[in-house]
């Protein structure tokens, strides 16, 4: 905390002179100040893809818990090369289901830090209530059934894959990249089965940042916050959604997470 007020001091406040008058403190009751990577220094480190990334993602989880009708992310950049960068979020626009996570991060000191309670927040279910913020006119229904209903997906162009790698079964790939919200479906059916063992969704966001959300559907059409995929060894692991789909759908150019 003490490392964040200083930091705020030479930065933030400097930024806006008209801040400064009022007490940190009572800035900090209303603002959430998360360190996350910095900018700058991050072009003079050798892993320069790795930590671009690391801001991303964090950017990104932050993001997803934040009422984009309400506010947004304000970054600051640090003033030196030493100090992180910090990511300003309003109270107000967060979610209630991470407000108590978000209270947190008030105490982190570094990125890794404030990384540790973001991922929790992104391997459990508390993902799938956060849907509302970002699919209001397009929302993602509880059911496959219903979201069947709702986006008439299977009439989209296709694209089978035999054999697909990550999921070792073959999989049929619905797009809809022609209107808003671009959508792609992707179902994995097992050899002796008509029913798709699990339906999974990219979406773009309707705030327009260009980011998407991630979702999977069970063999029962329940909406659920884990998917199956296929390792090298050749079975089956249970992975958490969205937090693993992130790991591979990451476009570093544009810095955004989708299809
Ligand atoms: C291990 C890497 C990996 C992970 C993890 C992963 N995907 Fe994918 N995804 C792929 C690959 C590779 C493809 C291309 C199709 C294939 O080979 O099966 C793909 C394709 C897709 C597509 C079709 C996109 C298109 O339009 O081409 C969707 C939808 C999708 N994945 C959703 C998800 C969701 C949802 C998750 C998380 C539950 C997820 N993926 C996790 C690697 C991954």
């Amino acid at each position: 905390m003490k490392l964040l007020l200083s930091l705020l001091t030479v930065t933030f406040f400097h930024a806006q002179p008209s801040l400064a008058q009022k007490s940190p403190l009572i800035a900090a009751e209303t603002q959430f100040f998360i360190p996350i990577p910095q900018k700058t220094a991050l072009t003079k480190i050798n892993s320069t893809r790795a930590s671009q990334a690391f801001r991303d993602l964090m950017l990104y989880m932050i993001s997803t818990y934040i009422d984009p009708q309400i506010g947004s992310i304000r970054l600051v950049e640090a003033s030196d090369a030493n100090h992180y960068a910090l990511a300003i979020v309003d109270e107000a626009s967060v979610a209630r289901i991470a407000l108590k996570h978000f209270k947190e991060f008030s105490h982190c000191n570094t990125p890794a830090e404030a990384f540790k309670i973001l991922k929790p927040l992104f391997t459990t279910s508390t993902y799938l209530a956060s849907r509302k913020w970002h699919h209001v006119r397009f929302p993602i229904p509880d059911t496959l059934k219903e979201f069947e209903r709702q986006y008439s997906f299977t009439q989209w162009q296709k694209e089978v894959i035999t054999q697909s790698s990550i999921k070792g079964y073959k999989r049929i790939i619905f797009r809809n990249d022609r209107s808003f919200p671009n959508i792609s479906v992707a179902q994995t059916t097992l050899p002796d089965s008509e029913t798709a063992r699990e339906t999974e969704v990219i979406i773009s966001r309707e705030d327009l940042s260009g980011q998407s959300d991630f979702f999977a559907y069970n063999e029962v059409g329940e909406l659920v916050s884990h998917s199956l995929f296929h390792n090298s060894k050749g079975t089956d692991i249970k992975a958490p959604v969205p937090y693993t789909c992130l790991t591979c759908h990451y476009r570093s150019a544009e810095g955004v997470f989708g299809p």
